[in-house]
């Protein structure tokens, strides 16, 4: 059976990458950009910096900033109403995983009107909308090489997942050096999602050859260098290999899929505003302990790659290994617990059930190599509190 593989059409990698945003438009036929970023990126100076060489070449490249972290359908409206008040040929998204999918949502509805809980999966999308340069600025989401985006639903406090071609960007700059300046808090958080996003591309029921030389290239890159560029935010060699590692992984995650810890995480940020990435990190030991028995040999694969398991090692030792460098990560990053990141308990206990549902709903619990039940699931929530 063969697999669709889908990635951007120009990917531009390395030091300076972003710096060739204006060939990238030329290439692509496109003068009339729209930048989609956040505040922090105007505030830092990172959007004018992108914008002063465009201006140079009479290219008027004209702001939204007000895209907002685990961005909602009402914060994307803005950016939509901008797009269709303007003749814009082109979106740049320049910041972390909420600008970027942000960006993807508004190039869609921009283009085609309607509501973003529409296009919801499990609908597929795959209609063009304006195409979409993906700069990122952290070495985390993957968003610039994937197919989808996840966007909540304030009405409901749901995270939606929206998926198809039409959301993956046509062109990704892949520039680390925009990550040396990044908080340790910032890069912990974003490196163990993408860590999480090839752990789980690569124990999918979807994976796949292709995806599967993603994940285990990526896991290489990101496990020797992520506890290095928490300790040292300026290690030049370990924040390229972070960020070419997160593009990996996340191109392993677009072609195969995300499970258990991504389904599960998404109403823990929708519910308790914890980061995405943090709440990976919450669920990652527990959920990986429950599934390594449905996956020994991809897991011990897994610890292999990571660099924490020998050569002599069996399956079993190296997924005893695996469990313990996760913990050791969550201790070594600071990964604060649910009650110590401030979640309360009792709403905790009585959103249970909602959460599951919402968890089992995105689908993703249903491409984790043990398939869990509601109540398998409540359990592991429960996990988090011991
Ligand atoms: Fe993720």
């Amino acid at each position: 059976m063969s697999v669709q593989a889908i990635l951007p059409r120009i990917m531009e990698i390395g030091a300076g990458a972003s710096r060739k945003l204006p060939e990238v438009l030329a290439v692509l036929g496109c003068r009339r950009p729209l930048l989609v970023t956040d505040r922090m990126m105007v505030e830092l100076g990172y959007a004018e910096r992108l914008q002063a060489p465009l201006n140079e070449r009479g290219i008027a490249c004209e702001t939204f900033a007000d895209t907002v972290p685990e961005p909602t359908a009402a914060s994307i409206q803005a950016g939509v109403a901008k797009v269709r008040e303007g003749d814009y040929d082109a979106i740049v998204a320049l910041g972390g995983g909420s600008p970027i999918d942000s960006a993807k949502a508004i190039a869609i509805l921009g283009r085609h009107g309607g509501q973003i809980r529409d296009y919801r999966f499990p609908r597929q999308v795959n209609e063009p909308g304006l195409p979409v340069v993906a700069i990122p600025t952290t070495a985390g989401t993957g968003s610039e090489v994937t197919r989808f985006t996840i966007i909540t639903d304030e009405s409901s406090d749901e995270k939606m997942l929206c998926a198809g071609i039409g959301f993956m960007p046509q062109a990704a700059l892949i520039d680390y050096e925009l990550t040396l300046s990044l908080p340790a808090r910032t890069t912990a958080d974003t490196g163990i999602d993408a860590l999480t996003h090839a752990i789980e591309a690569y124990v999918s029921r979807k994976a796949n050859p292709y995806s599967d030389s993603q994940a285990i290239a990526a896991m290489r890159l990101l496990g020797p260098n992520l506890r290095r560029v928490y300790r040292d935010g300026g290690d030049r060699a370990a924040r390229e290999a972070m960020m070419l590692g997160a593009t990996l992984a996340g191109i392993a995650f677009s072609n195969a899929s995300v499970a258990l810890v991504h389904g599960m995480s998404r109403p823990i940020g929708a519910f308790f505003h914890v980061p995405h990435g943090l709440s990976n990190a919450m669920l990652l030991p527990s959920v990986t302990a429950f599934s390594i028995p449905a996956a020994e040999r991809r897991y011990a694969k897994c610890a292999h790659a990571i660099g924490i398991a020998a050569e002599s090692d069996d399956g079993a030792q190296a997924n005893a290994k695996l469990l313990a460098f996760l913990h050791e990560l969550n201790s070594e990053l600071k990964v604060p617990t649910l009650e110590q990141f401030g979640a309360e308990r009792a709403r905790f206990e009585q959103l249970l059930p909602t959460m599951a549902e919402q968890a089992l709903a995105s689908g993703s619990p249903g491409n984790n190599p043990r398939v869990p039940d509601q109540a398998q699931i409540v359990e592991l929530y429960q996990g988090l509190w011991r």
